[in-house]
């Protein structure tokens, strides 16, 4: 796997400064075993003893942040058959069209694709006796079940949120970072000892939440490819030196797709990689997934890779337990 003499040298260099153990992050819960971020995703997800559990947000119609992936509803949930009328112009259903009352009357199921297709086919099978498991939880939901079971079973696994689309919100009338602070407020999550990071694609919120909005907990500033259009920010200028260095005066990592870390076909680090290493930012690449591969390499290989080899500092993963366990076999 390892072919490269410079990148071997590059590599070892940075093993330096490589941390003892990376941290394990459940990408929409255990969503690689049950609807993603639903409550029992999230129940699972913590009995696999992950570092962190993450939360995606979006706001409700009456300002509510509710844990989905997307602005849609349509991808993940029956919204078309609960409520009919309530598409845009666009055929698309949006979160923000809907109370929390009205969301809560929606079902959640695993993640379609345009033609209906379960995007991951070999995931949860609906048959459609316990749909009512699985329903859109709040944040505030899931603030509480994790400091919960953190308590009962004596653990300390940390929340990881993510605030999507700050300009859509603000758009809409709504200031979804404004609201996430006041939550964190509520439950005193706003302290720079919290065990939480806080992770968006929108380096201009990431820079209001730290220098206006007084955020003191962990930041990682997300990063995208230009053509998937997640902001109006520049990710090519992002993932430069000069961008870099630029996050790391407000945020404490970045998390960038895994395929900007590494070429695949040649194993060799990318620039990325080196670059955000010497700025000292932590790096948690998304998404690892059993059942969708990086090219050319099988899930042992692609573990390897990812922690071995590139030594990143954590990772967003669908399956929290195939990641501990090798992260935990390693250890012995
Ligand atoms: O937040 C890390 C990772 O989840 C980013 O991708 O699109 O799955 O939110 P996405
Ligand atoms: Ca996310």
């Amino acid at each position: 796997m390892i072919r490269t003499l410079i990148a071997t040298v590059l590599l070892s260099t940075l093993s330096l400064a490589a941390i003892a153990r990376p941290v394990v992050i459940a990408h929409r819960g255990a969503s690689g075993y049950l609807p993603e971020h639903t409550l029992p995703a999230v129940i699972l997800a913590h009995g696999m003893s992950p570092d962190f559990i993450e939360q995606d947000l979006v706001l409700s119609k009456d300002g509510v942040l509710v844990v989905l992936h997307d602005i849609h509803l349509d991808t993940v949930t029956n919204v078309a058959e609960v409520f009919p009328a309530r598409k845009r112009a666009d055929g698309r259903f949006y979160a923000i069209d809907f109370t929390l009352a009205e969301l809560k009357q929606l079902t959640v199921h695993e993640r379609r694709d345009a033609q209906n297709q379960q995007v991951f086919a070999n995931r949860y099978q609906h048959n459609g006796s316990n749909s009512d498991l699985f329903k859109i939880a709040t944040f505030e939901q899931q603030i509480n079940l994790i400091s919960e079971l953190n308590r009962s079973r004596g653990t300390n696994i940390g929340l990881y949120p993510e605030l999507k689309s700050p300009a859509f919100h603000r758009a809409a009338g709504q200031d979804i970072s404004q609201i996430f602070m006041a939550m964190l407020e509520k439950y005193k999550l706003n302290q720079a000892d919290a065990n939480m990071f806080v992770q968006c694609f929108d380096f201009n919120e990431t820079r209001r939440l730290r220098n206006e909005l007084g955020l003191k907990t962990g930041l990682v500033q997300l990063l995208a490819e230009n053509s998937w259009q997640e902001s109006d920010n520049d990710y090519a200028y992002l993932r430069s030196a000069q961008g870099l260095k630029e996050i790391a005066q407000v945020a404490d990592g970045i998390g960038p797709w895994l395929p900007q870390l590494v070429d695949f076909e040649t194993q060799a680090p990318t620039q990325l990689l080196m670059n955000a290493k010497a700025q000292g930012l932590k790096i948690h690449p998304y998404t690892l997934r059993a059942d969708q591969l990086p090219p050319n390499l099988n899930w042992q290989q692609a573990l390897t890779l990812t922690f071995d080899w590139l030594k990143v500092d954590g990772v967003f993963t669908d399956f929290p337990d195939k990641v501990s366990q090798y992260l935990q076999s390693k250890q012995k």
